[in-house]
Protein backbone atom coordinates (compact mmCIF):
# COMPACT_ATOMS: atom_id res chain seq x y z
CA UNK A 1 0.00 0.00 0.00
CA UNK A 2 2.66 2.27 0.23
CA UNK A 3 2.10 4.82 3.16
CA UNK A 4 1.69 3.03 6.25
CA UNK A 5 -1.60 3.88 8.25
CA UNK A 6 -0.82 5.33 11.75
CA UNK A 7 -3.49 5.81 15.02
CA UNK A 8 -2.83 8.99 17.58
CA UNK A 9 -5.01 11.01 19.34
CA UNK A 10 -7.17 13.07 17.33
CA UNK A 11 -7.15 16.79 17.79
CA UNK A 12 -10.09 19.68 17.72
CA UNK A 13 -8.34 20.07 14.00
CA UNK A 14 -9.46 17.07 12.82
CA UNK A 15 -13.37 17.23 13.41
CA UNK A 16 -14.63 18.54 9.90
CA UNK A 17 -12.09 15.52 8.80
CA UNK A 18 -13.80 12.95 10.74
CA UNK A 19 -17.13 14.47 10.70
CA UNK A 20 -16.87 14.38 6.91
CA UNK A 21 -15.36 10.62 7.09
CA UNK A 22 -18.74 9.89 9.13
CA UNK A 23 -20.91 11.07 6.66
CA UNK A 24 -19.68 9.44 4.48
CA UNK A 25 -19.09 5.82 6.20
CA UNK A 26 -22.37 5.61 7.49
CA UNK A 27 -24.20 5.97 4.02
CA UNK A 28 -24.68 2.07 4.34
CA UNK A 29 -26.21 2.39 7.23
CA UNK A 30 -28.42 4.83 6.09
CA UNK A 31 -29.41 2.79 3.15
CA UNK A 32 -30.03 -0.34 5.12
CA UNK A 33 -32.46 1.02 7.34
CA UNK A 34 -33.90 3.75 4.82
CA UNK A 35 -33.57 6.35 7.10
CA UNK A 36 -30.86 9.16 6.04
CA UNK A 37 -32.03 11.03 9.38
CA UNK A 38 -29.65 8.62 11.73
CA UNK A 39 -27.37 10.20 14.13
CA UNK A 40 -24.09 9.92 12.69
CA UNK A 41 -25.45 11.74 9.42
CA UNK A 42 -27.17 14.42 11.33
CA UNK A 43 -24.43 15.40 14.15
CA UNK A 44 -23.29 18.97 13.65
CA UNK A 45 -19.38 20.01 13.85
CA UNK A 46 -20.34 21.74 16.64
CA UNK A 47 -21.18 18.37 18.78
CA UNK A 48 -18.43 16.49 17.23
CA UNK A 49 -16.21 19.46 18.33
CA UNK A 50 -17.39 19.26 22.21
CA UNK A 51 -17.03 14.92 21.83
CA UNK A 52 -13.45 15.88 20.98
CA UNK A 53 -12.76 17.72 24.44
CA UNK A 54 -14.52 15.55 26.77
CA UNK A 55 -14.20 11.81 25.10
CA UNK A 56 -11.67 9.73 23.49
CA UNK A 57 -11.12 10.36 20.02
CA UNK A 58 -8.61 7.96 17.99
CA UNK A 59 -7.79 9.04 14.38
CA UNK A 60 -6.25 6.89 11.49
CA UNK A 61 -4.19 8.43 9.19
CA UNK A 62 -2.84 7.78 5.82
CA UNK A 63 -0.72 10.64 5.17
CA UNK A 64 -2.38 13.80 6.11
CA UNK A 65 -5.67 12.11 5.05
CA UNK A 66 -7.96 11.05 8.49
CA UNK A 67 -9.13 7.50 7.11
CA UNK A 68 -10.45 6.04 10.38
CA UNK A 69 -11.55 6.80 13.85
CA UNK A 70 -13.24 5.66 16.95
CA UNK A 71 -14.87 7.63 20.15
CA UNK A 72 -14.93 6.37 23.85
CA UNK A 73 -15.95 7.30 27.49
CA UNK A 74 -15.94 5.57 30.52
CA UNK A 75 -19.22 6.26 32.30
CA UNK A 76 -20.11 6.43 35.91
CA UNK A 77 -20.75 2.53 36.27
CA UNK A 78 -17.05 2.40 35.63
CA UNK A 79 -18.20 0.88 31.92
CA UNK A 80 -16.09 1.92 28.77
CA UNK A 81 -18.74 3.58 25.96
CA UNK A 82 -17.21 2.85 22.46
CA UNK A 83 -18.85 4.85 19.19
CA UNK A 84 -18.85 5.80 16.26
CA UNK A 85 -16.16 3.13 14.45
CA UNK A 86 -15.49 4.52 10.94
CA UNK A 87 -13.41 3.44 7.77
CA UNK A 88 -12.97 4.70 5.14
CA UNK A 89 -14.85 2.56 2.44
CA UNK A 90 -11.80 1.90 -0.14
CA UNK A 91 -9.96 0.81 3.19
CA UNK A 92 -12.34 -1.49 4.66
CA UNK A 93 -11.73 -5.04 5.17
CA UNK A 94 -8.47 -5.30 6.11
CA UNK A 95 -8.40 -5.45 9.62
CA UNK A 96 -8.17 -1.36 10.46
CA UNK A 97 -11.57 -1.33 12.10
CA UNK A 98 -10.31 -4.28 14.32
CA UNK A 99 -7.21 -2.38 14.69
CA UNK A 100 -9.09 0.92 15.82
CA UNK A 101 -11.32 -0.92 18.06
CA UNK A 102 -8.45 -2.21 20.19
CA UNK A 103 -6.91 0.92 20.71
CA UNK A 104 -9.88 2.60 22.05
CA UNK A 105 -10.52 -0.30 24.47
CA UNK A 106 -7.02 -0.03 25.44
CA UNK A 107 -7.39 3.77 25.74
CA UNK A 108 -9.88 3.21 28.29
CA UNK A 109 -8.25 1.09 30.17
CA UNK A 110 -5.00 3.46 30.13
CA UNK A 111 -7.16 6.55 31.45
CA UNK A 112 -7.49 6.88 35.50
CA UNK A 113 -11.09 5.61 36.04
CA UNK A 114 -11.16 1.74 36.72
CA UNK A 115 -13.06 -0.21 33.60
CA UNK A 116 -15.00 -2.99 34.20
CA UNK A 117 -16.27 -3.83 30.44
CA UNK A 118 -16.42 -2.22 27.23
CA UNK A 119 -19.94 -1.42 25.63
CA UNK A 120 -20.93 -0.64 22.18
CA UNK A 121 -24.23 -1.25 20.37
CA UNK A 122 -25.11 -1.87 16.67
CA UNK A 123 -28.17 -1.75 14.35
CA UNK A 124 -30.10 -4.80 14.08
CA UNK A 125 -29.85 -5.52 10.38
CA UNK A 126 -25.51 -4.46 10.68
CA UNK A 127 -24.68 -8.17 10.80
CA UNK A 128 -21.04 -7.43 9.18
CA UNK A 129 -20.73 -5.17 12.24
CA UNK A 130 -21.84 -7.78 14.94
CA UNK A 131 -19.76 -10.56 13.19
CA UNK A 132 -16.93 -7.97 13.67
CA UNK A 133 -17.31 -7.29 17.52
CA UNK A 134 -18.16 -11.20 17.95
CA UNK A 135 -15.04 -11.91 16.90
CA UNK A 136 -12.83 -9.50 18.89
CA UNK A 137 -15.07 -11.21 22.09
CA UNK A 138 -18.37 -9.07 22.27
CA UNK A 139 -21.23 -10.67 23.17
CA UNK A 140 -24.91 -9.50 22.70
CA UNK A 141 -26.79 -8.32 26.17
CA UNK A 142 -29.37 -6.40 25.00
CA UNK A 143 -32.08 -5.14 22.43
CA UNK A 144 -33.33 -1.65 22.85
CA UNK A 145 -35.84 -0.05 20.39
CA UNK A 146 -34.85 3.08 18.81
CA UNK A 147 -38.33 3.17 16.05
CA UNK A 148 -40.69 1.08 14.07
CA UNK A 149 -37.29 0.67 11.76
CA UNK A 150 -34.19 0.43 14.13
CA UNK A 151 -33.21 -1.56 16.69
CA UNK A 152 -29.83 -1.58 18.61
CA UNK A 153 -28.01 -4.69 19.55
CA UNK A 154 -26.21 -3.94 22.49
CA UNK A 155 -22.83 -5.96 23.22
CA UNK A 156 -20.43 -6.32 26.30
CA UNK A 157 -16.96 -7.57 27.02
CA UNK A 158 -15.27 -7.66 30.48
CA UNK A 159 -12.40 -6.23 30.23
CA UNK A 160 -10.90 -9.51 32.70
CA UNK A 161 -11.15 -11.07 29.03
CA UNK A 162 -8.74 -9.33 27.21
CA UNK A 163 -5.47 -10.79 26.80
CA UNK A 164 -1.98 -8.95 26.96
CA UNK A 165 -3.39 -5.63 28.35
CA UNK A 166 0.04 -4.69 29.88
CA UNK A 167 1.84 -5.88 27.29
CA UNK A 168 -0.83 -3.96 24.79
CA UNK A 169 -0.29 -0.86 26.22
CA UNK A 170 3.32 -0.50 26.83
C1 LIG B 1 -17.45 -1.26 10.78
C2 LIG B 1 -16.17 -0.81 10.06
C3 LIG B 1 -15.52 0.29 10.88
C4 LIG B 1 -15.22 -2.00 9.98
O1 LIG B 1 -13.98 -1.54 9.46
P1 LIG B 1 -12.97 -2.53 8.70
O2 LIG B 1 -11.68 -1.84 8.59
O3 LIG B 1 -13.61 -3.04 7.48
O4 LIG B 1 -12.87 -3.70 9.78
P2 LIG B 1 -11.94 -4.99 9.73
O5 LIG B 1 -11.24 -5.06 8.43
O6 LIG B 1 -11.14 -5.02 10.97
O7 LIG B 1 -12.99 -6.14 9.88
C5 LIG B 1 -13.80 -6.47 8.77
C6 LIG B 1 -14.99 -7.17 9.33
O8 LIG B 1 -16.01 -6.25 9.61
C7 LIG B 1 -17.26 -6.89 9.38
N1 LIG B 1 -18.00 -6.05 8.46
C8 LIG B 1 -18.32 -4.77 8.74
N2 LIG B 1 -19.06 -4.26 7.77
C9 LIG B 1 -19.23 -5.20 6.84
C10 LIG B 1 -19.91 -5.24 5.60
N3 LIG B 1 -20.58 -4.19 5.12
N4 LIG B 1 -19.87 -6.35 4.89
C11 LIG B 1 -19.21 -7.44 5.36
N5 LIG B 1 -18.54 -7.43 6.52
C12 LIG B 1 -18.55 -6.34 7.26
C13 LIG B 1 -16.99 -8.27 8.91
O9 LIG B 1 -17.03 -9.12 10.05
C14 LIG B 1 -15.58 -8.16 8.37
O10 LIG B 1 -14.89 -9.33 8.50
P3 LIG B 1 -14.60 -10.20 7.19
O11 LIG B 1 -13.91 -9.28 6.23
O12 LIG B 1 -13.75 -11.30 7.72
O13 LIG B 1 -15.95 -10.63 6.73
C15 LIG B 1 -16.47 -0.29 8.64
O14 LIG B 1 -17.11 -1.30 7.93
C16 LIG B 1 -17.32 0.97 8.59
O15 LIG B 1 -16.82 2.08 8.62
N6 LIG B 1 -18.66 0.80 8.49
C17 LIG B 1 -19.59 1.91 8.42
C18 LIG B 1 -19.83 2.56 9.74
C19 LIG B 1 -20.36 1.61 10.77
O16 LIG B 1 -21.31 0.90 10.55
N7 LIG B 1 -19.70 1.60 11.94
C20 LIG B 1 -20.06 0.78 13.06
C21 LIG B 1 -21.19 1.39 13.76
S1 LIG B 1 -21.81 0.33 15.03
Amino acid sequence: MGMSVTTSVATEDDAERILKLQYLCYQGEAELYGDWAIEPLTQTLESLRTELKERHVLVSRLGDEVVGSVRGWVDADGVGRIRRLIVHPRMQRHGLGSRLLSAMERELAAGSRPVAAYRLFTGHRSLGNLRLYQRLGYRQTQVEEVNSKLSFLVLEKPVAQQAGRLAATA
